[in-house]
């Protein structure tokens, strides 16, 4: 028995943790969750449905895609749901990616691209990113005939940086045409900038383009494992045949669809990481430690490389105080600690422990 070629290759995903023993009070920020949790009629919908569960889901998720279709004003035919955008992203490589085929994706981009290139036996590629920003130009120039998909996370995690609707467009127009650019935008429900666009834009108006969106973050529905891609037609058939025939659960689709209609509560989710984003930002600056600007519901932080400032020790001083962050080595960026938005009191917790680690001797 011997795994194909690839497999063995992959470093397995580690999820952010979520204990710190020995604390009373724990505040998890390591996984950027909705730290106001789902809406009250997402959990409604879910007990609602609950009653159900001896009877298979309706396999295409069509209430779902009808109600994700209303809301940003698309043609459900061309929305796959899955177990999670992950599903998707896994599909995405095994459908258009094989043997000596190329994957890229950014130097510190979201880690499941390298390992979905590498469970379809294909060469992932990981594109340099100097200012830990996407690079449109590094990826025109590492770009082969070879190159079947791109990924690009917008806005990016863990670095909360993201690209301008001008740089996609860009980008698409340089790769070959055959190459797949999967724009993931698990976070645009945060990101407040003129000059950005979720991706809709460019699925529609190319052959070659999909995006890919999640229940996991502004939803607060990240345990039940929702997700769904906007493609071209032929890309969603392709999608339907390899996923799971019952991929979402019946518990699962009710609550999305309540969450996805309750844009009220959508909003004052968006309001409240609007309001904390910049706080956490300015008051962790303030401790002397660089933050990297972000468009999302997390910030990057950097630490020394050496002496008594890093990241481990941070790490280690802050989970003593109940305040989970996730190191992002992984990532290649073994100074960095990502927090994501919490709550008032997690946020005021956790700077209170960056402040007070900052300035011990
Ligand atoms: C950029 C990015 N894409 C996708 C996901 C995964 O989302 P899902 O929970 O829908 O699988 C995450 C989760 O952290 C993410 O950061």
């Amino acid at each position: 028995m011997k795994p194909v070629p690839g497999i063995l290759d992959i470093a397995p995903y580690v999820g952010g943790r979520g204990e710190a023993p020995g604390q009373p009070r724990v505040f998890k920020l390591s996984s950027n969750e909705s730290p106001l949790g789902p809406s009250p009629k997402a959990i409604e919908a879910f007990k609602a449905a609950s009653a159900s569960m001896h009877l298979y889901p309706e396999g295409s998720a069509a209430a779902l895609r009808g109600a994700i279709a209303d809301v940003f004003g698309l043609n459900a035919d061309r929305i796959v749901c899955g177990n999670g955008s992950d599903e998707l992203l896994h599909l995405l490589p095994q459908i258009y990616a094989g043997p000596g085929d190329e994957v890229l994706y950014s130097e510190h981009g979201f880690l499941v691209y390298k390992i979905a290139a590498l469970a379809a036996s294909a060469v992932p590629v990981a594109v340099p990113e100097p200012n830990l920003v996407t690079d449109v130009d590094a990826f025109l120039a590492r770009a082969t005939p070879k190159t079947k998909i791109v990924f690009v996370a917008n806005p990016n995690n863990p670095t909360g940086s993201y690209n301008t609707a001008a740089e996609l467009r860009r980008l698409r127009a340089g790769l070959p045409k055959d190459c797949l650019l999967v724009i993931d935008a698990a976070y645009a429900e945060y990101v407040s900038r003129n000059d950005y666009e979720t991706g809709i834009e460019l699925v529609a108006t190319t052959d070659n383009t999909v995006m890919t969106r999640t229940f996991s973050k502004i939803y607060g529905l990240a345990s039940l494992r929702v997700g769904w891609a906007y493609g071209p037609a032929p890309v969603i058939d392709a999608l339907n045949r390899v996923r799971g025939p019952f991929n979402v659960s019946t518990p699962a689709q009710a609550a999305a669809v309540a969450a996805i209609r309750d844009r009220a509560y959508v909003d004052h989710c968006a309001a409240h990481n609007a309001k904390w984003l910049p706080w956490l930002s300015q008051r962790i600056a303030a401790t002397g430690l660089k933050v990297r600007p972000s468009v999302g519901n997390f910030l990057l932080i950097e630490f020394e490389p050496t002496g008594k400032k890093t990241a481990g020790a941070a790490d280690k001083f802050l989970m003593e105080r109940g305040v989970i962050l996730r190191g992002v080595a992984a990532y290649g960026l073994p100074n960095g600690l990502r927090i994501s938005v919490g709550t008032e009191d997690g946020n005021k917790a956790a700077v209170a422990a960056l402040e007070e680690f900052m300035s011990k001797p």
